[in-house]
């Protein structure tokens, strides 16, 4: 064994979220010990607090230029997102202020982004283009987020998200062809992108250009997910459903009938507190999924517009306060069930899984869901090699 960690581990493996005391060994980045019994080891840590498995943020748009502080100052004092977007503003100001910057910028940009989020015990996180909306620069922002995982920080998947919004001054239906035979079939050519992503709304794509979108990505091999029923139930998530998608994000407007074929398919719900609080919507409620079977995960939606964060922790405090979820429930969805939604092998500890682990200094785990934000990792590590983290006291 490499290293070895002693004290208390919750593995959030197969919805086991209790306390164990043990051990928990690392070889090759990997875990290959789990459990009472002590083995040698290179290197043994004794762990105040509790051990967990890296978070995984399923749902982030982490690479980006400028900011839309005016845009919030506006929205808070009443003007609506969907007004300012038909104006220009929202994400077509955000391409805007991305396409400004350089490829290093927006590099050195999303890298502080992903280290804040590691601090508070991220070690996976989904990145999601969309603030291109060419290929070319569509490629860019895969290529930022790639190099995210290159250079250590944190892992990655990727989301192609060109069908994010229609560009200002673009006919729509050019554009939904140009995102099919053109900027799908160079993405998956490059590899850059693990799965594609549509914007299905009343403000963005309708339900038969997500369909013809999705439909494509899925012969490019690409797996599927997207933006369904954040202001308007277009049906997205029942086509999501149809599709065999990996998750399903947002959901303040979805019918009964579109869960019940969620839960059939496996599609694991996406909430987004950040975003319904900063657009100030009615959160979904939870027992509307629990009841049904469909499985919860939890993310930041980090992005300018709707969810300026980087706390994921914070956010599985909202799901608890706003939606409903009980403390373990959110504590699954930002563990194994955000790394379902994510498509990765992360988010559990396991024998033979990657050695993404986060300590934190509290012994309760459920303790993540109850600070209102601001808990920090005591020590990350990612595959086994320590990357962050600063002993504490617990503060709760
Ligand atoms: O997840 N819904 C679409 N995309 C983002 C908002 C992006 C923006 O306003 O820049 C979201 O909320
Ligand atoms: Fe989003």
């Amino acid at each position: 064994m490499d290293l070895l960690l002693q004290g208390r581990y919750c593995t959030c493996d197969a919805g086991d979220v209790s306390v164990h005391e043990g051990y928990v060994g690392v070889a090759d980045g990997r875990i290959a010990h789990l459990g009472p019994n002590s083995v040698p080891a290179a290197e043994v840590v004794e762990v105040d607090g509790c051990i967990l498995p890296g978070l995984v943020d399923p749902h982030t748009h982490l690479v980006f230029g400028g900011t839309r502080v005016d845009e919030f100052a506006r929205r808070m004092a009443g003007e609506d997102y969907r007004t300012i977007a038909a104006e220009g503003g929202g994400i077509a100001r955000t391409v805007r202020g991305t396409r400004e910057a350089t490829e290093d910028e927006l590099f050195e940009r999303a890298a502080a982004r992903a280290r804040a989020l590691r601090a508070g015990g991220v070690t996976t996180v989904e990145v999601k283009s969309g603030y291109g909306l060419s290929t070319d620069h569509e490629l860019r922002l895969l290529r930022v987020a790639r190099r995210l995982q290159a250079e250590g920080l944190v892992r990655v998947t990727t989301s192609f998200l060109g069908a994010h919004t229609v560009p200002p001054g673009r006919d729509r239906a050019s554009y939904v062809d140009e995102v099919c035979a053109e900027q799908l079939p160079a993405v998956a050519e490059a590899g850059l992108a693990d799965t594609c992503d549509v914007y299905c709304d009343g403000v963005a794509f309708t339900l038969a250009e997500t369909r013809r979108i999705l439909a494509v990505a899925r012969d490019l091999g690409l797996r599927l997910r997207a933006h369904v029923g954040q202001f308007d139930d277009l049906g997205g998530a029942g086509l999501l459903a149809e599709l065999g998608a990996l998750s399903a994000d947002h959901l303040e407007a979805v019918s009964d009938a579109d869960l019940d074929a969620m839960a059939s398919a496996g599609v694991v719900a996406v909430l987004l507190p950040g975003a319904w609080r900063t657009l100030r919507q009615t959160p979904p409620r939870a027992e509307r999924f629990r009841e049904r079977g469909v499985a919860m995960a939890v993310g930041s939606d980090l992005n300018p517009g709707t969810s300026p964060t980087a706390d994921l922790g914070l956010c599985a405090a909202l799901a608890v306060r706003d939606a409903g979820l009980t403390l373990e429930e959110a504590l699954l969805g930002v563990t194994a069930n955000a790394g379902r939604a994510a498509g990765v092998e992360a988010g559990a500890l396991r024998v033979g899984a990657p050695a993404d682990l986060a300590v934190f200094p509290f012994a309760d785990p459920r303790t993540l869901a109850y600070a209102l934000g601001g808990s920090r990792a005591s020590a990350v590590y990612l595959g086994g090699t320590r990357v962050a983290g600063e002993p504490s006291a617990p503060l709760w």
